[in-house]
């Protein structure tokens, strides 16, 4: 937060950290904002990224990032998944299972991955959450609905590289920042799953490659999946597309983060951005000037 507000000072805008909740309430109606930089999660349901662009939406406030239908639209991968798909956009198959009865019609290939439908930050994804055979599954699934107390989506594993996608602007101004590449240290691509587990030891877990040492046909191909998904679900200023090959080598679409983390040292966004070139305060500006652009302010 500190970090966001000194790179905004730094180039002449006078900013106040505003609290979450109540305060935040109060904060907004009590002094005047021309725009709120928003890194609000919020909190409880999978809402809960729209509570706080829902109030400054109702009493006029701009704010960047996506709307509130947009985030909440995201956070649940189902339903984001069903839109990207309406539009083109490659994504695995999946299905939606809270009971075993759920998963008699299932359809899927295995292996296939299991994680809670609308939680962030790798919450649910833990290193256990592939499984190779529906008796596997079928034998795990009360457990793990109990542990992610929301549905759990089933979606056929990508065996292939892992990729993130950082994307700046809105709508047809929306380009791809950079693509960067996740590859493990020291585990298979057949087992890896980028978890919470290896997100916080990620210095000794993952290697980052931005940009990837991949073919550039590849490489653009990715980032124009990305940028597909990201313009279907109508993303605004900033968002990270996270994305996978298949067995088959071909890009699918896993999820969009319109909220990505911008911690100064360990956002995957800031340091796929500072592997093209664009440094911490630039990406701050960036996408400050794509919400100033579309609010003409
Ligand atoms: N269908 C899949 N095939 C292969 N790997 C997958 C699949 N789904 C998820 N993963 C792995 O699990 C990780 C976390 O999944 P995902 O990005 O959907 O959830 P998340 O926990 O919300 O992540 P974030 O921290 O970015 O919000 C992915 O980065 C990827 O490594
Ligand atoms: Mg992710």
């Amino acid at each position: 937060m500190k970090a966001i507000a000194a790179a905004l000072e730094a180039v002449g805008h006078r900013t106040r950290l505003v609290g979450g909740g109540r305060d935040f309430v109060r904060s907004m109606l009590d002094e005047k904002s021309d725009l709120v930089f928003n890194i609000a999660e919020g909190w409880g349901t999978r809402s809960r990224e729209a509570h706080v662009p829902s109030f400054l939406e109702m009493i006029g406030v701009p704010f960047t990032h996506s709307d509130p239908l947009t985030l909440a639209l995201s956070l649940d991968k189902g339903l984001a998944k069903r839109v990207v798909a309406s539009h083109g956009v490659a994504t695995p198959r999946f299905a939606v299972a809270s009971t075993v009865k759920d998963l008699a019609k299932l359809e899927l290939r295995f292996p296939v991955v299991a994680k809670p439908v609308a939680e962030g930050s790798s919450m649910g994804i833990r290193d256990g959450a592939i499984f190779d055979s529906l008796a596997d599954l079928t034998a795990a699934l009360p457990e793990l609905r109990r542990a992610y107390r929301q549905p759990v989506l089933l979606e056929e594993f990508c065996s292939g590289p892992e990729f993130t996608v950082g994307i700046t602007g809105t709508g047809p101004d929306a380009e791809v920042v950079g693509v960067m590449e996740i590859v493990p240290r020291g585990q298979s691509l057949e087992k890896f799953l980028y978890s919470l587990d290896v997100k916080r030891n990620w210095r000794e877990r993952v290697e980052y490659h931005a940009p990837p040492k991949r073919d550039a046909k590849l490489v653009r191909e990715i980032g124009k999946l990305a940028l597909g998904a990201y313009r279907a679900l109508e993303c605004r200023d900033v968002g990270r597309v996270d994305v996978r090959l298949g067995a088959d080598g071909k890009p699918y679409f896993l999820e969009v983060n319109p909220l990505p983390g911008l911690n100064p040292v360990s956002g995957d966004l800031v340091i796929l951005a500072a592997g093209h070139g664009v440094s911490y305060p630039q990406l701050i500006q960036k996408i400050v000037d794509s919400a100033r652009k579309r609010l003409a302010i």
